[in-house]
């Protein structure tokens, strides 16, 4: 890819970030290509536009009040426009594994909430069928109990551990991330249900069902996938 694979980031962030409108409230997804899309919103809001920014990270937070994206509380809001987000992984039939960042039970309601949930990725991301890890996110307590549970499925779940750091990633939220494998998921729908089943755990990185649209930066442009 011509620039690198952040040019193609930039691409698909950017290409996003144009389908806003004014008045639009809009979800600020977490990770390096949704971070394209709110410098570019950033831009967009000294040329004029009115927008109200809903944060689904204390990273994306940071970053929208640098660039001057206004922004109003997820505790303040039903629905949403447009939600923006990256993924770590992207599936034929538009599932999402999500949660690379630890941030996937804010993005989960976020993306969710949006009339238009519009993905961007690089090509990187794309896969037949989803076969990385599954964060899971739970709470504290329940790690014992939540592992059990994962292995019941076949899943090995690894405790996620954080860097510079002796001891496990604490998210936004206060509480564990499992990472777990499952090899490849030919039925993601089926084990989205699983996984939330379980008592203890918060939200998982399975999104199936609620991306709209996803945008793919590639060498010389953006190749835009619906459902
Ligand atoms: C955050 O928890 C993830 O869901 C991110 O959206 C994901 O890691 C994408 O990040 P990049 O765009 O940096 O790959």
């Amino acid at each position: 890819t011509p620039g690198g694979p952040d040019a193609a980031k930039r691409r698909a962030g950017e290409h996003a970030a144009a389908l806003v409108t004014d008045g639009d409230t809009v979800g600020l997804g977490t990770g390096s290509t949704a971070a394209h899309a709110i410098r570019a919103l950033g831009r967009a809001v000294d040329d004029g536009l009115d927008v109200r920014g809903v944060a689904t990270s204390y990273a994306s937070r940071d970053l929208a009040r640098e660039v001057g994206v206004p922004l109003v509380g997820l505790d303040a809001i039903e629905t949403l426009d447009i939600a923006i987000d990256g993924a770590d992984q992207v599936s034929d039939d538009l599932a999402l594994i999500k949660g690379g960042g630890a941030a996937h039970a804010r993005e989960k309601i976020v993306d969710a909430a949006a009339e238009r949930f519009v993905v961007v990725a690089d090509p990187t991301k794309e896969t037949p069928e989803l076969d990385r890890s599954v964060p899971v996110e739970l709470l504290p307590d329940a790690r014992a109990t939540v592992e059990r549970a994962v292995r019941e499925l076949d899943g090995t779940p690894t405790l996620r551990a954080a860097e510079g750091k002796d001891g496990p990633v604490v998210t936004d939220n206060g509480n564990l991330v499992l990472d777990c494998a499952f090899g490849t998921i030919s039925n993601p729908g089926a084990l989205a249900t699983d996984l939330a089943t379980i008592p203890g755990v918060v939200a998982h990185g399975l999104f199936v069902g609620l991306a709209d649209e996803v945008h793919v930066g590639t060498d010389d442009g953006v190749t835009v996938r619906e459902r």
